[in-house]
């Protein structure tokens, strides 16, 4: 255990959560909320996000905590606060600003003369979010200069949550500060928790850039997948046929189209947008890509209607015909159901009173039924339309055979993700569809 340092990380979520547990085995680390039910929640022992297990939560050299003096007794204060968008999908930096205000306030504090702490923040953002909104914050409430009083460094998060094989320790750390000592410094902790390696951004910028860009790729290969799928529809022709058959080619990148949900895919481009617009350039491809993966739930909910109309209109009223989603979450593994399009695609069903049910093993009930859906402990066998809208292990683990059995005779199975579509249209009674 290293003494010498002591490391707070603030903000006790997906993020911070994994972080403070993964270096508490080597420094003492404190564990930051502000929001006191998450910390008694830790404290006893259990984590509501069900990333940590409950077993590694307790560990003599990590304290949770919502007192700010916390801060101020630490030598590393990592930042993983929120950073969603506003209404009008504007950058919501508040979380980032009350964060360094609030470090700010604590470094003025208490604080030893000798003892210059290092202030990492690793919430995604724009570029040139850290130097000029969040270092003039801190220098304002601490009354010291960056670089005397405290140094900065930015080093985003890319862990794949519900992905085992990219977690924390296996993903490659992108480092940056403005001093490289600094840099190494930080290189130097990360070492002990990243197996995969550290790299050193030239400078914070580049790597809050750098950030933005992984989740805007992904973003705009999926909303080309998307719009192909829209138009293939109307052709009459399966896209995971063309996919399958473009991915031959040796440079083809077999993206999938599906419902883009979560914290970050679907809010990170408008971080970029927002500074490319304060720079005088509207972005044309980025917000096209994001206009079109916002709207394909509606996409989904057209192609039920065009089914209902096709077997059910006229013999059913819609409140007789019985639908079950199987997932909630925004994406497969997880219980997080932030930005989950899954949540407007049922909206959309219920608003044309059709009987919906929702299942999903991982969300819980409780916050299934705050949000009014009709919640189900268990799958019943005499649905009338199936739609798989996330591809959970739990779900792809029962086979094709047992989730169509959950399908009446002359039902519809939408798969959102065609993870069946191999094994489909085995049962000549039951219409399969996926995108
Ligand atoms: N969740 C992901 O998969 C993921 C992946 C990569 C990057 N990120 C980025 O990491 C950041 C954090 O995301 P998250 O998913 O962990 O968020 P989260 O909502 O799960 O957790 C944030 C936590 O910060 C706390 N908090 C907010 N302001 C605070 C303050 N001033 N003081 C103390 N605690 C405060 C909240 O109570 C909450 O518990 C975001 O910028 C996000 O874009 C998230």
């Amino acid at each position: 255990m290293n003494n010498d340092k002591k490391i707070c990380v603030v903000g006790m979520g997906y993020v911070g959560l994994p972080l403070a547990v993964a270096l508490s085995k080597y420094y003492d680390v404190f564990g930051f909320d502000y929001n006191p039910e998450r910390i008694s929640e830790l404290i006893n022992g259990k984590d509501k996000n069900q990333i940590i297990k409950n077993e590694d939560l307790i560990s003599g050299s990590l304290s949770f905590t919502t007192d700010e003096t916390c801060i101020s007794n630490s030598e590393i204060i990592i930042v993983t606060v929120p950073t969603p968008v506003n209404i009008d999908n504007s950058p919501d930096v508040s979380f980032l600003k009350d964060a360094s205000k609030m470090i700010g306030i604590q470094l003025s504090n208490n604080r030893k003369k000798s003892h210059k702490p290092i202030i990492l923040y690793e919430s995604t953002t724009f570029p040139g979010c850290t130097e000029d909104i969040c270092i003039p914050i801190i220098e304002e409430f601490s009354t010291k200069k960056c670089g005397e009083g405290f140094d900065i460094g930015y080093s985003p998060e890319r862990t794949n949550f519900g992905d085992n094989n990219h977690n924390l320790e296996s993903i490659v750390k992108v480092v940056s500060a403005q001093k490289e000592s600094v840099a190494r410094e930080i290189t130097e902790i990360y070492s002990k928790i990243i197996k995969a390696g550290i790299y050193i951004a030239p400078s914070i910028k580049v790597a809050e850039a750098a950030k933005v860009i992984e989740n805007i790729q992904r973003d705009l290969n999926i909303s080309l997948m998307n719009e192909l799928a829209i138009i293939f529809d109307r052709l009459d022709i399966n896209t995971s046929e063309v996919i399958k058959a473009a991915s031959t080619k040796w440079n083809f990148i077999p993206f999938k189209p599906g419902l883009v949900g979560g914290h970050c895919i679907p809010v990170d481009p408008y971080y970029l947008t927002h500074i490319a617009e304060k720079n005088g350039y509207v972005s044309e491809v980025i917000l096209s890509g994001r206009k079109i993966n916002d709207q394909m739930h509606k996409f989904v909910v057209k192609k039920i209607e065009e089914f209902i109309d096709c077997h059910f209109r006229g013999k059913k009223s819609s409140y007789q015909i019985d639908i079950l989603i199987l997932g909630l979450s925004f994406k497969k593994n997880v219980s997080d159901t932030r930005n989950s399009k899954v949540i407007e695609l049922i909206k959309q069903l219920n608003s044309k009173k059709y009987n919906v049910e929702v299942y999903d093993p991982l969300v819980e009930k409780q916050e299934i039924s705050s949000i009014k859906f009709n919640s189900k402990n268990s799958i019943k066998n005499n649905y009338d339309i199936l739609i798989l809208a996330v591809d959970h292990d739990e779900f792809i683990n029962k086979g094709y055979s047992e989730i169509e059995s959950f399908i009446k005779d002359g039902g519809i199975f939408l798969d959102l993700n065609s993870v069946f579509y191999d094994y489909a249209h085995k049962k000549e009674s039951i219409l399969y569809w996926s995108p």
